[in-house]
């Protein structure tokens, strides 16, 4: 650990935050298809919760828009990060779209953990938060098997046809602690409640939270990048301040920080959600140093080394045009 400056104000720095797999690869994918067939390449929603990242793409010549319905018939249209349902699917391909599919192979692990267990005739209990867009592609595998629980307040409310053929699943990105909140409320409901194969909140997201864990007992405040659409940057405000931290709050950028939030704090703990290119966090840094927090203390709680490769057609359209692909 290095030693507090002359006021003794330091930045406790998360590690791991920001870029996880699965957003490197959706925002490479649109970036990739870009350069290799021009624009305009349509992507249908934000390709990942992140203001900075829509808006440098849409520069670049991408079109955000909400639904494939409005993808003139037989261009290309990139599938979010966040994943779709079967039906999307449908409707892409009767609109004869060129679809490249960037849902982030751990979000479709999920889907397929839905559609094993729904064609088992289990009653599905899909932890996450009504209206997100991945719950939405999720539930949209198996509709008449899943209901969407969104957290602790929802668990009385729940009926199944089954009680010893009920699984739960979750949106990859939730609180963990929340979570096991809302299993052990449904397990005593349902005591032969199943859990799922394998984690569903992905690594990155566990991660991101075991990091701001840490250091939030010693930090006055803590500062997350990260979208008010980000569903784990959001959490990590949360987590922040069940960890201790005296406060917790969100920006998209340097110039949302209230210098308010810095006055008397010793200690000020700063992370990215997995959606926050390290841009944003650099420019954090600079202002927390233009206001006496010169020194940077990181504290790493694991080490990442995953990575996906891009969408199969995309790959193989790129190797064509003789490109070199991981
Ligand atoms: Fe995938 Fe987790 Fe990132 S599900 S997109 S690796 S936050």
């Amino acid at each position: 650990p290095s030693t507090p400056n002359a006021e003794g104000k330091k930045v406790l720095l998360a590690a791991p935050r920001g870029y996880c797999a699965g957003v490197d690869r959706a925002v490479d994918a649109v970036e990739k298809a870009l350069e290799l067939y021009g624009a305009p390449v349509y992507v249908r929603k934000e390709i990942v919760h992140n203001k900075f990242v829509v808006e440098t793409l849409s520069k670049r010549g991408a079109i955000f828009v909400t639904e494939t319905d409005e993808v003139p018939e037989g261009a290309r249209v990139v599938f979010s990060a966040h994943g779709v349902s079967p039906a999307v699917h449908a409707e892409a391909a009767v609109r004869q779209l060129d679809t490249i599919d960037a849902t982030c192979p751990l979000v479709t692990k999920v889907h397929k953990e839905a559609v094993r267990f729904a064609n088992s005739d289990y009653d599905i209990l899909l932890i996450g938060h009504d209206g997100h867009e991945e719950v939405e592609g999720t539930q949209g595998e198996a509709p008449d098997h899943i209901q969407v629980v969104n957290g602790p307040e929802d668990v009385d409310a729940v009926e199944v046809r089954d009680p010893d053929r009920v699984i739960w699943l979750s949106q990859t990105t939730l609180s963990v602690d929340e979570t096991m909140e809302t299993v052990n409320l449904l397990r005593k409901k349902f005591p032969n409640l199943q859990d799922p194969p394998s984690d569903d909140i992905c690594y990155a997201t566990q991660n991101r939270q075991g990091a701001v864990k840490e250091l939030s007992p010693n930090a006055d405040v803590v500062i997350v990048v990260g979208s008010a659409n980000s569903s784990n940057s959001v959490r990590l405000v949360e987590v922040a301040l069940e960890a201790g931290a005296g406060a917790a709050y969100r920006v998209d950028k340097a110039e949302q920080v209230d210098l308010a939030w810095l006055e008397g704090a010793s200690n000020v703990g700063l992370t990215s959600g997995a959606s926050v290119p390290e841009i944003l966090v650099r420019e954090v840094l600079e202002l927390l140093a233009e206001n006496g927090f010169t020194d940077v203390e990181t504290f790493k709680t694991a080490t990442e080394d995953v990575f996906f490769t891009l969408p199969k057609n995309l790959r193989a359209d790129l190797k064509a045009a003789g490109y070199e692909v991981d």
